[in-house]
């Protein structure tokens, strides 16, 4: 590790676990956590709330220079806020959900979100000794370069199963159904823009549908540990 603080990037789709692995890692190390999914939903609120149209491709582009985000770094602490305002809750909403996709795969966003998540995970790992970042295209994109790389995946049926859990409180069959509308569709459309579901060259995959929480996340500091030791 440099003075600057070491990187872990971790990509995957939904229901891999990535998200609450991510930041139990960047808890147990003691350092931040950036998560750049959060980013894209809090564009789409920001959109939505000053009325502007999520198919105006320019409108949205021009909105990730406008918008007063604040990403907070705590693993154990949601503090994602806009102009001062919380909306770690209302960037949660089926709401959002539902078209945060359209903003997602907009390519005159991308470019600029990415440059914001290369710019706060230097300042995060300066600041903390490190940063575990998590999204899609960390490995790739906007951290290529990051000293520990993982793909975390997960057969669809437990990627299910667990999204089931979060949203429905279950994972019987209406509720799976429900679920399959919600994060297999949606991941298809992100991956027309990402490749999130092959890891790149020199990436890890981590394949947790056997794996438990815990097992999961001692196999990401086995990683972090074999790459800074
Ligand atoms: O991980 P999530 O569900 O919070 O992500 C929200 C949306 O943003 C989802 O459509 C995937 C997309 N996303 C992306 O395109 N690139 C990232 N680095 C992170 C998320």
């Amino acid at each position: 590790s440099t003075s600057s603080g070491f990187r872990v990037a971790i990509d995957g789709p939904s229901g891999s676990g990535k998200s609450s692995v991510s930041k139990k890692v960047a808890a147990h190390l003691g350092i931040g956590y950036l998560d750049t999914g959060a980013m894209y939903r809090a564009l789409t609120w920001y959109c939505l709330d000053a009325g502007i149209d999520l198919d105006d491709t320019e409108a949205v582009a021009d909105a990730v220079a406008a918008m007063p985000l604040e990403m907070g770094t705590d693993p154990k602490a949601a503090s994602i806020s806009m102009g001062g305002n919380p909306i770690d809750s209302d960037i949660r909403t089926t709401r959002i959900a539902e078209v945060v996709s359209k903003v997602a795969t907009n390519l005159a966003v991308r470019p600029k979100l990415q440059q914001r998540q290369r710019e706060l995970m230097a300042q995060i790992a300066a600041d903390h000794g490190g940063v575990v970042a998590e999204g899609r295209d960390i490995t790739t994109v906007v951290a290529p370069d990051a000293e520990v790389r993982i793909l975390m995946v997960a057969s669809e049926e437990a990627r299910l199963a667990r999204r089931s859990k979060e949203v429905h409180g279950g994972a019987d069959e209406s509720m799976i159904a429900a679920t399959h509308a919600q994060i297999v569709d949606r991941d298809k459309a992100d991956s027309t823009v990402s490749q999130f579901m092959t890891a790149a060259d020199g990436v890890v995959t981590l394949d947790t549908s056997e794996l438990t929480f815990q097992q999961s996340v001692e196999a990401v500091l086995t990683l972090v540990e074999r790459a800074t030791a």
